[in-house]
């Protein structure tokens, strides 16, 4: 049966502008045009209102057709596993029956306000503040992690209900972001702390792991399955009849990494869970940067420039000019991926003297270039060393795969606010 968020997909409105409709909430506008228009629209659109207060900070095009696609794939290529999704395209992602995976309080608040029900989440943040715990028992969310026996104590306390999925520790050293650092039980506590669970007469109902974000080696996922059916027969032998297995995070968001693809996670996912889980044994997966990466570009104005080798020692132009280009987004604010999440971010032109240039190449020579934020700190560098044509202030630059852990971490410091996302869906 089609959701109602997909037929309205698949059968645009005809009128073409834009529709309004709910997939992030219901005051948003969504058009329904290729994101290069989208720019243009709006590029257009602060030019011929020169002076207007803010009207060139920076700011995102979100695709929700991307979102779209991205869930089709995983339909197609690991049908058994259901996703259940960091709430940040929340309300689409629900009206496509996905799940939700909530790191805190806010986060549940947030996914049951779009309607979703109890039952649809997780709490898969194994250290868990007291009052979230008794929140969560409030709204009946009742699947959650733990990885230590101090979490069985709370929990036992706040929740004795709760229906707890232990998650181990698993190989993460070929990921980008090693989540194992701080949660993931080791294969030998599994037995102590299962036994625990039982002392305290708690029901633990599955095993979960994460492979770490930025996975670079989709075998690192068929090995903590093998490990995670470990855990399910060593607890069959305690009494326990597991039927969750939670496969966490770490596919591929954009398909630009050293060769990972989600098509390679899922040929060895699918066949080894089906494997070694019989039919009766839900599975769920938690991915965040898959959904999103690639459906969000961000696009930065040139505040200033500076010539960083304008003259010589001996005060002749330099012959070979250096550029230091100042963006209005930066380190502190989308670009935290950079410091937090590992990632290089490549600029390219989006307007240049009024031309408008998305995805084109500039065919013009090409200058040893940086990039910085805007605050006070020099630590705000985007890109340290890259090759751009000459621009100006005034010129923007855009960054594509800009989705996954960049807005929903940025901070306002030194007074510069977030970049804000417009959307379209470009499905049909
Ligand atoms: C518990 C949990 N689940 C899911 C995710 C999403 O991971 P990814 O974006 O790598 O898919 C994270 C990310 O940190 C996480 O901590």
């Amino acid at each position: 049966m089609r959701t109602e968020l997909e037929t309205i997909i698949i059968n645009p409105p005809s009128n073409g502008a834009f529709f309004k409709t709910a997939p992030t909430s219901p005051d948003v506008d969504v058009y329904n045009r290729p994101i290069s228009e989208v720019f243009q629209q709006r590029l257009d659109a602060i030019t011929s209102q020169k002076w207007e207060s803010d009207q060139e900070n920076a700011f995102f095009v979100a695709d929700l057709g991307e979102v779209l696609r991205q869930h089709f794939r995983w339909k197609s290529l690991l049908p058994r596993i259901e996703p259940f999704y960091d709430p940040m395209v929340v309300q689409l992602l629900a009206s496509l029956g996905c799940g939700f995976d909530c790191a805190s309080k806010q986060e549940i608040q947030q996914v049951l306000d779009v309607g979703v029900e109890a039952s649809r989440i997780i709490y898969a943040n194994p250290c868990k503040q007291a009052s979230f715990i008794r929140y969560a028992a409030q709204q009946n969310v009742s699947r959650m992690t733990f990885d230590n026996a101090e979490e069985l104590l709370k929990i036992k306390k706040y929740y004795p209900e709760a229906e707890l999925v232990l998650r181990i520790l698993t190989d993460d050293s070929m990921s980008l972001c090693q989540l194992g650092l701080k949660f993931g039980a080791p294969l030998h506590t599994v037995q102590h702390l299962l036994q625990t669970a039982k002392d305290l007469d708690l029901n633990v109902v599955g095993v979960s792991f994460h492979v770490g974000s930025g996975c670079l080696d989709e075998n690192a996922f068929g090995d903590a399955v093998l490990l995670a059916r470990n855990v399910f027969d060593q607890a069959k032998c305690m009494g326990y009849d597991f039927k969750l297995l939670d496969v966490g995070g770490g596919f591929p968001g954009a398909d630009v990494k050293d060769g990972i693809t989600f098509e390679k996670v899922a040929a060895v996912l699918g066949p080894i869970v089906d494997r070694l889980f019989p039919t009766d044994v839900r599975v769920i997966a938690e991915p965040g940067r898959y959904y999103v990466a690639s459906a969000f570009t961000l696009t930065t104005n040139i505040i200033g420039r500076r010539t960083s080798n304008a003259v010589t020692e001996s005060s002749e132009p330099a012959t070979n000019p250096e550029y230091m280009y100042y963006v209005n987004d930066g380190m502190y604010g989308s670009f935290n991926c950079i410091i937090f999440d590992h990632q290089v971010v490549h600029p390219k032109v989006l307007l240049k003297d009024e031309l408008f240039m998305f995805g084109q190449d500039v065919p013009e020579a090409q200058y040893e270039s940086s990039v910085w934020g805007p605050t006070c700190d020099s630590i705000d560098c985007l890109n340290k060393s890259t090759r751009l044509p000459k621009l100006e202030p005034g010129d923007w630059l855009y960054y594509e795969n800009m989705g996954a852990y960049t807005i929903c971490a940025a901070s306002q410091f030194n007074g510069f606010r977030k970049s804000e996302v417009l959307y379209t869906n470009t499905f049909c």
